[in-house]
């Protein structure tokens, strides 16, 4: 889609008044999270031209297996191979373009096409092609493997956090997180995520909401909804003891001065050794644009990330970390359950907020709202991110 085509979706003006200061701003407009060919839009450009978060590489635990993902209606396959690397590629065969895996493998060597049995290892290599010459011949003058292998979608890992980037044109990784390390450096220590492990068990959750996934980054911005929505984390986390985090172009949240779940919950998990002893209540929640969730706190940190489904439909994925290898141990198996039983419920409260906005998008009567001009600075960054990426969007 062109640029001219978002902007029959959403007028220029609409995009102008996203981009004034906060106080003038409106929102996006309805059609921003209820439009099917803008939702294709933004695959393309908005989120093909940057990282987004795809899947955790902690889905694929073994050396030899594989899953099929579809990221927001594109046929992906992620793979673990023999090496213990993670890729990612296009599902789809170099031959006549049959889609060559449809359910998940573990204990396998490599990917065979149900159509014509070409034959490809788990690093993308093309390694047999049956027939191709004719009957029981497998090679042909002026065809070769290496240039057949699957489409490989780039892509790189970073805090268990399977990234990819569609377009293979974004800046690098390390500009791209850079912000964030060098903020959160001042937490967790200079190299402190790298300490993060993520359990097996009791450690995921799943939830489908029908709801844009913008919605799902706008709302977890703001604490301003943090008395209404989640009354029980307000008493040991409460509003007034929050501030507005506008890191970098690509990320804002907020913060809390206060974070004591340990305390409330009892728990006792090993905390990051970096951590200054003066904010060990603080906790930091970003949202890291476009659709990864961040959440950060003394004795364990957590992601979630956003799968769109459709315009008015997304999957968010939670995985939760712990500090160092010893937080794995069984001691410490209800202490990781509380946390996991916190965290699920605060999300869930937050599910008729989001699918409450998605309803009411529908309707003539919203133009965009408006924004609180102290509470609502995140969410407002974002839906400039937001307005600049559709209006920077080309073919
Ligand atoms: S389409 Fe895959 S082998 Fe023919
Ligand atoms: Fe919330």
């Amino acid at each position: 889609m062109s640029n001219s085509k978002t902007q029959t979706i959403i007028p220029l003006t609409q995009l102008d008044a996203v981009g004034k200061p906060i106080g003038q701003a409106n929102g996006m407009p309805g059609a921003a999270y209820t439009s099917e060919a803008l939702f294709n839009f933004e695959r393309d450009q908005l989120i093909g031209n940057t990282w987004a978060g795809l899947a955790f590489a902690s889905e694929l635990v073994a050396k030899g297996s594989l899953m099929p993902i579809d990221f927001m209606g594109l046929p992906l396959i992620m793979t673990r191979d023999r090496h213990d690397q993670i890729h990612v590629f296009h599902n789809v065969c170099s031959h006549r373009g049959m889609t060559l895996v449809s359910e998940a493998k573990s204990q396998t060597r490599g990917i065979s096409c149900p159509y014509h049995s070409w034959y490809y290892d788990l690093s993308g290599n093309l390694k047999s092609t049956p027939f191709i010459g004719g009957v029981d011949i497998n090679e042909v003058e002026g065809f070769s493997c290496e240039d057949n292998g699957l489409m490989s979608v780039r892509s790189h890992i970073w805090m268990g956090i399977v990234f990819i980037n569609l377009s293979g044109a974004a800046e690098d990784f390390a500009d791209y997180i850079g912000p964030l390390e060098k903020r959160w450096a001042e937490f967790a220590g200079a190299d402190g995520l790298a300490q993060l492990q993520a359990p097996v068990d009791d450690a995921s959750m799943e939830i489908k909401v029908q709801s844009n996934w913008k919605l799902a980054v706008e709302n977890y911005c703001e604490a301003y909804h943090l008395p209404w929505v989640h009354p029980s984390l307000n008493t040991y986390s409460p509003l007034d003891q929050h501030y507005n985090i506008v890191a970098a172009e690509n990320m804002s949240g907020q913060g809390s001065y206060v974070y004591i779940l340990s305390e409330v919950a009892g728990t006792e998990l090993p905390q990051f050794a970096d951590w200054p002893q003066e904010k060990l209540r603080h906790a930091e929640y970003i949202s890291l644009y476009p659709n990864v969730l961040l959440g950060l706190q003394v004795d364990h940190a957590f992601a979630m990330i956003l799968q769109p489904q459709a315009a008015g439909s997304t999957v968010e994925k939670l995985q939760l970390y712990y500090v160092g290898d010893e937080s794995l141990d069984q001691a410490y198996q209800g202490c990781r359950s509380a946390v996991l039983k916190s965290w699920r419920q605060v999300f869930s409260e937050d599910i008729f907020a989001v699918e409450g906005m998605q309803n009411a998008r529908r309707s003539p009567g919203f133009k965009g709202g408006v924004f609180s001009p102290v509470m609502d600075v995140p969410s407002h960054h974002f839906h400039q991110w937001v307005a600049q990426g559709y209006s920077a969007g080309t073919v």
